[in-house]
């Protein structure tokens, strides 16, 4: 499943209302992280330490397309994840779809979300998820996985190697 198969393992649309799949991004790392912006603690934490490694690795990072998927599609429109990720977090670009299409990522990636009831949200839900992130290499092969615990220093090096390797391999 995440061994290279020239599967698509996403079929969605970003934030700019464009529908794209895994195949869209091929030639370009993948730094993939889910959740939903109305995420209170977690997603905050995860978006900053990220776009804090992708600073670290300087012109490198041209390299690498950081990609938000939303667990929460109800509310994470286009329009809402456009927002929400030019205000805070610019370098990723925000993914949503339907349900289906939304679950059927969520199982390429072994990610778990689901919907629970929470009387500080607005509408009286959030979506609790995974907290991992994932490196895919340029021909959608898996190359790392960061959980919640590495730091940011961990994670820009753990990237760097990816980078490095994947070099080597291109250039013998
Ligand atoms: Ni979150």
């Amino acid at each position: 499943m995440m061994s290279g198969a020239p599967v698509a393992r996403f079929s969605l649309t970003d934030h700019h209302g464009h529908k794209v799949s895994e195949a869209d991004y091929s030639g370009s790392f993948l730094l993939i992280y889910f959740g939903f912006t109305h995420c209170r603690v977690v997603c905050p934490r995860s978006l900053a330490k990220l776009s804090c490694a992708l600073d670290r690795l300087g012109n490198s990072a041209d390299r690498i397309t950081p990609l938000y998927v939303t667990v929460d599609p109800a509310r994470d429109t286009p329009e809402v994840m456009r927002a929400y990720l030019e205000a805070s977090y610019p370098k990723f670009i925000g993914l949503t779809g339907s349900q289906e299409q939304i679950d059927a990522a969520k199982k390429a990636f072994r990610v778990f979300a689901e919907r629970k009831a929470d009387p500080q949200d607005p509408d009286g839900y959030a979506v609790p998820h995974s907290a991992i992130s994932y490196l895919m290499g340029p021909d959608g092969s898996y190359c790392d996985h960061f959980t919640d615990a590495v730091e940011e220093d961990k994670i820009a090096e753990r990237i760097s190697n990816a980078l490095t390797r994947e070099r080597n391999v291109e250039h013998g």
